[in-house]
């Protein structure tokens, strides 16, 4: 596609915001003001936070010389704060260092506090009419869509061929109009969920459109692969007790105590049913059954906790074995028992009254 930005320039001057209130002059301190206050907030909420902001502090000698407790007050509500106190650092950086003077190109004003490579662009962009590129948020779903630049935007060799496509994109006039247009078709139309591609200048050339992959592109972030883990559990239960295990002071759960965990040697069609109670517990179970399985995420990996329940039948409570580590704790007691969450999950799904009986 060789006349992109031609194409965009045309669509913006019918279709894109023309009426913001930072738009339509050349003062690079309002054009900064803006596109931090516009960082991450949506443009309807900046709008009175620039109003009043600008109304305070007209340019940047007066902004440098306000204590920061009055720019921070300005600011609250907005949010992100460290882009307030950047701002005020950075005027009474531009004047200290640059004569009270804008810088006036981006890779100057790229070496102020708070303002990025693409920020820079901006502001130089609209300002001086730079020939700077600019790759936000937006941006990179725009480029990733139209170009089907494949991997996540956020890897930085994905970046950098990103770089290098907007870098070869900009157009020789009107670089402004082209930096809004490319803004404004990323807020309006290529939008992340539910895009508008019906009213897209560019759904005929889009190669996510005609892929039918505009839900893929950008690729989302990779999910970090963790191992996963299963375990089937003893849910023991005689009369109003249930049998727990004390775990190890060092590892998962260190020192609290969870349900016995049925060893993995023992085979499917055998752990969870009356005759693995009796060979292991000397007990019959009057219930054996498989509960929900749940999964709990731990740093490292992720667990799938298999509970069996095993209902013993007997008048006797069988001893807890494994020395120590096993014990019957009586329902009431739960609340106050040192338990992991997901164990508790499932011992609270069981608290159906009637199966506690028996
Ligand atoms: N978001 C970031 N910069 C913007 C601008 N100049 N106009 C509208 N939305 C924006």
């Amino acid at each position: 596609m060789n006349d992109f930005a031609e194409r965009l320039i045309s669509w913006q001057r019918k279709h894109g915001r023309h009426d913001l209130p930072w738009q339509g002059g050349h003062d690079p301190y309002r054009i900064w003001l803006s596109e931090i206050m516009l960082q991450q907030t949506q443009v309807d909420t900046v709008i009175p936070y620039y109003t009043r902001f600008l109304a305070r502090f007209p340019d940047v000698a007066s902004l440098a010389a306000a204590p920061v407790e009055e720019v921070m007050a300005l600011w609250s509500g907005l949010g992100y704060y460290a882009r307030a106190r950047n701002l005020h650092r950075a005027a009474q950086a531009i004047v200290a260092g640059h004569g009270g003077e804008f810088p006036r190109s981006a890779a100057e004003i790229a070496g102020l506090p708070g303002i990025g490579r693409s920020t820079a662009a901006a502001i130089a962009a609209f300002a001086y009419g730079e020939r700077a590129a600019i790759l936000d948020g937006n941006v990179k779903r725009v480029l990733c869509r139209i170009f089907g630049v494949e991997g996540f935007p956020g890897d930085k060799a994905v970046e950098n061929r990103l770089w290098a496509l907007a870098e070869s994109l900009l157009p020789a006039r009107e670089v402004g109009r082209y930096i809004q247009a490319q803004m404004d078709l990323g807020a309006t139309l290529c939008t992340r969920g539910k895009p508008a591609c019906e009213r897209c200048p560019f759904a005929g050339d889009c190669i996510a459109r005609r892929g039918n992959r505009v839900g893929e592109l950008p690729t989302p972030r990779p999910k970090k692969t963790v191992p996963r883990r299963s375990a089937r559990y003893a849910v023991v239960l005689h009369r109003e007790a249930v049998m727990l295990e004390r775990r190890p002071p060092a590892g998962i759960w260190g020192g609290l105590l969870s349900l016995p965990e049925i060893p993995a040697e023992v085979p499917a069609e055998l752990a969870g049913t009356s005759a693995w109670a009796r060979s292991h517990f000397g007990f019959d179970a009057v219930e054996a059954r498989a509960l929900g399985a749940l999964t709990h995420t731990f740093t490292h990996f992720v667990l799938e906790m298999q509970p069996v329940l095993l209902r013993l039948r007997t008048d006797t409570r069988p001893r807890a074995r494994d020395g120590d580590a096993l014990a019957w704790v009586p329902l009431s007691a739960l609340d106050e028992a040192a338990l992991p969450a997901p164990v508790r999950r499932i011992l609270d799904a069981l608290a159906a009254p009637d199966l506690f009986t028996g």
